[in-house]
């Protein structure tokens, strides 16, 4: 028997000023992509961007449905709608923003474990790694790569 641990390394930064040229647009680029947010019954508002490889960044925002399961996260509208239009770009960095009462939320929102799945695929689909941003107001966590979101990801078919 072996004892084994899994270590998950990421960074904390207090300010947007603290981030490299590409972060900070892509994390402003979330942050106004809260905005596109259709969140009627939790109002809880989720907006993400994708800068793909090239330096172009594409938003996605959460959108809700009556139907709660047909509805979705903004990780996954971004996500999806990056792959749809530019099929053969590869995506470098994610980042998600929350707001709630037209403000931004204190602590980063953290996503859900479908959305961390659908990042690992379009990073392998990439061929490299994908850094997610997740921004607060209070604070930012930059995951250099999807992997230290979901360690031991499925990735076997
Ligand atoms: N949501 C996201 O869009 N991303 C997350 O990371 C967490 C949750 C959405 C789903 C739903 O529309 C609302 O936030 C409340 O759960």
């Amino acid at each position: 028997m072996t004892n084994k641990e899994i270590k998950i390394a990421y960074i904390e930064y207090e300010s947007l000023d603290q981030l490299d040229a590409d972060d900070r647009k892509t994390a402003d680029a979330a942050v106004e992509a809260i905005s596109l947010s259709y969140a009627p019954y939790s109002r809880f508002n989720v907006g993400a961007a994708v800068m793909f490889e090239d330096g172009e960044i594409v938003k996605g925002a959460n959108q809700e449905n009556a139907a709660y399961p047909s509805g979705l996260c903004a990780e996954r509208t971004a996500l999806f709608y990056a792959s749809a239009s530019r099929p053969d770009k590869a995506m470098k960095i994610l980042a998600i923003a929350a707001g709630q009462e037209g403000k931004l939320c204190d602590s980063p929102a953290t996503p859900c474990g479908a959305c961390r799945q659908v990042m690992a695929q379009y990073q392998t689909k990439s061929g490299r790694p994908m850094a997610v941003i997740l921004v607060g107001a209070k604070k930012i966590w930059k995951f250099e790569k999807v992997d230290d979101l979901l360690p031991l990801i499925f990735d076997s078919i």
